[in-house]
């Protein structure tokens, strides 16, 4: 009996030993050690045995299970050693490849223009003002000298939401919400960017919804030298330093007098496709803020005077980038819009 433990004892500690892995082991383990194993059986039979060699045989089995249990347990943890530095080598990192690039974005054509003119105005001490896309006919129409029924009204057709209610058809309704704020006190100094909504139809140079920044200075002694030297500026800034500005005589009922302001073509004056051969190019409209303007919003128009201005991003953007039809910035093309992405 104890050769053939000593024989089981050899066997268990080579086929433990020589486990490929933790399931092979396992299986040895209950090969040897389970209740239907061998030394279990050797156990049982105990009973069979006399007083004297009980003892003895019952310390020799613990021996032989020890031994096995040793080895099992030994085999064990090197494999399992084993599996880790496997998982280790197979989940290492080249730390040497080239990442990933990142794909970057870049701002919208009309949002680059927005901050470029936001940031000339802030310069000169404007703040910049904002309001509402859903405007009163109040608001967007007669405090701005175009009553019910006005002709100009024509001009600026727009969605109605009810009779009083519309979609702002430009952002010169800010400059009242901005004048009744300063409650007849000046000065007033603001740009408002904002979106605006026309009833039109929509083509290489027409939206129905589109971008523009209104411009409002109001105090004493306001002139339109102030209004021509600022747009001088602002025309210098947004296209070049060589760029002149010229103003034409136009009408806007809220301002008197009105102009429209060209400015100087980078063909230099020679005449081009882009200025249709005059040299010149239309920007933005302007004028000195209209009397009863200023009265509805609360300012004695015999001590404040002031000038305002309007211009559109897109026709902006679309002169000084070279973009031929407005559709473009709206229809999301990457193609388009990576052109104006950061990386220069
Ligand atoms: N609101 C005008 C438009 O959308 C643009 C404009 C013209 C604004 C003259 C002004 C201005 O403030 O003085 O056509």
């Amino acid at each position: 009996m104890e050769e053939q433990l000593k024989q089981l004892q050899d066997e268990a500690v080579m086929k433990a030993a020589a486990a490929q892995d933790l399931k092979e082991l396992n299986d040895v383990r209950v090969a040897y050690l389970g209740k239907k194993g061998p030394v279990t059986e050797v156990l049982k039979g105990m009973g069979r045995l006399s007083a004297e060699e009980r003892p003895k045989m019952g310390a020799l089995v613990n021996v032989v299970r020890e031994a096995i249990t040793k080895a099992i347990e030994t085999k064990q943890v090197s494999l399992e050693s084993e599996a880790i530095q496997k998982q280790l080598a197979e989940e290492s990192i080249d730390v040497t490849l080239p990442g990933r690039p990142v794909k970057l974005g870049g701002p919208h054509p009309l949002t680059r223009v927005t901050e470029e003119i936001e940031d000339l105005f802030i310069g000169m001490g404007y703040t910049v003002a904002e309001g509402p896309e859903v405007e009163q006919d109040y608001y967007n129409f007669e405090a701005l000298n175009l009553p019910k029924g006005h002709p100009a009204r024509d001009m600026q057709d727009t969605f109605y939401l009810t009779p009083e209610l519309l979609m702002r058809t430009h952002t010169s309704p800010v400059q009242v919400r901005t004048m009744l704020k300063h409650e007849g006190k000046g000065p007033v100094k603001i740009i408002c960017p904002g979106k605006v909504y026309r009833r039109d139809s929509d083509d290489a140079t027409h939206s129905h919804q589109f971008n523009q920044i209104e411009g409002l200075v109001v105090g004493e002694n306001i002139r339109m030298s102030d209004l021509k030297g600022t747009l001088d500026a602002f025309a210098k800034k947004m296209f070049g330093p060589d760029r002149e500005i010229r103003l034409r005589p136009s009408f806007f009922p809220f301002t008197e007098p009105s102009v429209e302001v060209d400015v100087s073509c980078m063909c230099g004056g020679k005449g081009c496709s882009i200025c249709k051969g005059t040299g010149w190019i239309e920007v933005l409209g302007a004028g000195m803020v209209h009397p009863n303007v200023l009265e509805m919003a609360g300012f004695d128009s015999t001590v404040y005077s002031g000038f305002a201005f309007g211009m559109g991003q897109e026709r902006i953007a679309m002169l000084k980038y070279g973009v031929d039809d407005i559709r473009h910035f709206y229809t999301n093309d990457l193609r388009f819009l990576q052109q104006f992405s950061v990386h220069e």
